[in-house]
């Protein structure tokens, strides 16, 4: 039945060298942790790509509970923690995925760093990295706000402070983030929250495309 249905679809549209393509493509022997295990450095590009997989997953889901505004907001994630069936669950996975994902790019990108990855003709993905790692830093300060307990409120604050130090740009910046140049209020929350799921994941998927169509074009660096 499967068979059939792909046969139909590979006639019409010649789909097996799309995937063929991906499948058969060989590693090379030097990013192979079984020739030699110093290689499992090259592991973590992958982890945190599988690590970004589970957060688009599971904020996913969380939006179906979660409710942007100032009087809900902390409930919603009361209900979804305590009452939903698995809600505790994603909701985890969501939270420690935030951090799990921040280490694995730092890592990664240490492994670019010192076996100079990034050097000819790899420094345009090196630039693609560094907005990718600026996406990310983004992603986990404007989710951090979306809980609105104290915690959350305080640490924006100070983060908006922080923007709002910066020279010429700062005040404009943080009226822009926040809504409200004066108090982290009712319009920071549903910018971070706007700001939080569609606008940096679409920049983070579209940045990720580039990422990996240049290393297919390139082919990964070494062996050292
Ligand atoms: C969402 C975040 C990221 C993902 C999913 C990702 C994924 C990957 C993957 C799968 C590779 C193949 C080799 C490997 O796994 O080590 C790679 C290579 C590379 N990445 Fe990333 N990356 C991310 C962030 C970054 C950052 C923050 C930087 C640097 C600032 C960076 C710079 C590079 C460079 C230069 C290469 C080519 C390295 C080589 O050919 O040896 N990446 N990336």
């Amino acid at each position: 039945m499967l068979n059939r249905m792909y046969d139909w679809i590979d006639e019409r549209l010649d789909i097996t060298p799309i995937w063929r393509d991906i499948a058969d493509h060989e590693v090379p022997e030097h990013v192979n942790p079984a020739h030699h295990f110093s290689a499992f450095v090259y592991c973590f590009g992958g982890l945190t790509f599988f690590v970004t997989v589970i957060q688009i997953l599971s904020g996913m889901f969380l939006t179906m509970y979660y409710v942007p505004d100032i009087k809900n907001a902390w409930e919603s994630v009361y209900y979804l923690q305590n009452e939903v069936a698995f809600g505790q669950i994603v909701r985890g996975m969501h939270h420690w995925g935030a951090s799990v994902v921040i280490v694995m790019m730092f890592l990664h990108t240490l492994r670019v760093f010192f076996q100079g990855a990034y050097k000819k003709p790899r420094e345009l993905n090196w630039v693609v990295g560094v907005l990718i790692f600026f996406v990310m830093l983004a992603l986990g300060l404007t989710g951090y706000l979306l809980p609105w307990d104290m915690k959350a409120l305080f640490a924006t604050k100070v983060t908006l402070d922080i923007v709002e130090s910066l020279p010429f740009i700062g005040v404009p910046m943080k009226t822009l983030l926040a809504g409200d140049p004066t108090i982290v209020g009712a319009q920071t929350l549903t910018r971070f929250f706007a700001i939080h799921v569609f606008f940096l994941p679409a920049a983070l998927l579209a940045l990720m495309g580039v990422h990996f169509v240049l290393i297919r074009r390139q082919g990964i660096s070494g062996p050292l």
